[in-house]
């Protein structure tokens, strides 16, 4: 093993990217929204950041491809579910490009003005802050209006695959972010 991490510069290229990224562990969420329409849209997401705590905002990097950013820029609401590992066949539904992610699956709204996964660990009901737009994504600032959490523990993604988180059992560490 390589006693440095290998080292690429100039033009970072998709792949090497993804790589170096990919060795950052996050939960995995599901971002929800309703479209001008009424109907409701979905989609698998791990960028989800907390930005300020005085004043709530949190952000979420979404493709501008993806229905569900269409649907949360026509109505400026959305909310976010935080998956449980149980919540895996849910994290790889929302992920299936151009399905109807819904299909099947009652609306179930918990006191939030938009559908959300239910037994999520949080949900965080929010309404658009500001949007900004970088290369192909949205970056999404919210403000929650809406947030409720149990003590569970959360699904994790790294490197491509899900897996489980593993309390180390100390403290909690108070500076959050
Ligand atoms: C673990 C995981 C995390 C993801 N995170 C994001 C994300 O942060 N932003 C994004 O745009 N897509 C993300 N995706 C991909 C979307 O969930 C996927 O492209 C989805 O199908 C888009 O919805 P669409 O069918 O309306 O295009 C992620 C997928 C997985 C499996």
């Amino acid at each position: 093993m390589s006693p440095v991490p290998q080292l690429a510069a100039g033009v970072i290229d998709a792949n090497l990217m993804r790589r170096a990224m990919g060795r950052f562990l996050t939960g995995v969420a599901v971002v929800t929204a309703l479209a001008a329409d009424g109907s409701p849209h979905g989609m698998t997401l791990n960028s989800l950041t907390s930005v300020c705590l005085d004043r709530p905002i949190l952000l979420i990097c979404i493709s501008l491809e993806a229905r569900t950013t269409q649907a949360i820029d026509e109505t400026g609401t959305f909310a976010v579910s935080i998956l449980t590992p149980r919540q895996e066949p849910i994290a790889r539904r929302f992920a299936l490009p151009g399905e109807d992610h819904f299909a099947g699956l009652p609306l179930v709204y918990c006191n939030h003005e938009v559908p959300v996964v239910p037994q999520a660990i949080a949900h965080l009901g929010c309404s658009v802050e500001r949007c900004v737009t970088a290369g192909d994504h949205a970056v999404v600032f919210g403000t929650p209006r809406t947030v409720g959490d149990s003590d569970r523990a959360p699904l994790g993604f790294l490197g491509g695959r899900f897996g489980d988180y593993v309390d180390r059992g100390h403290e909690p560490i108070q500076w959050f972010f």
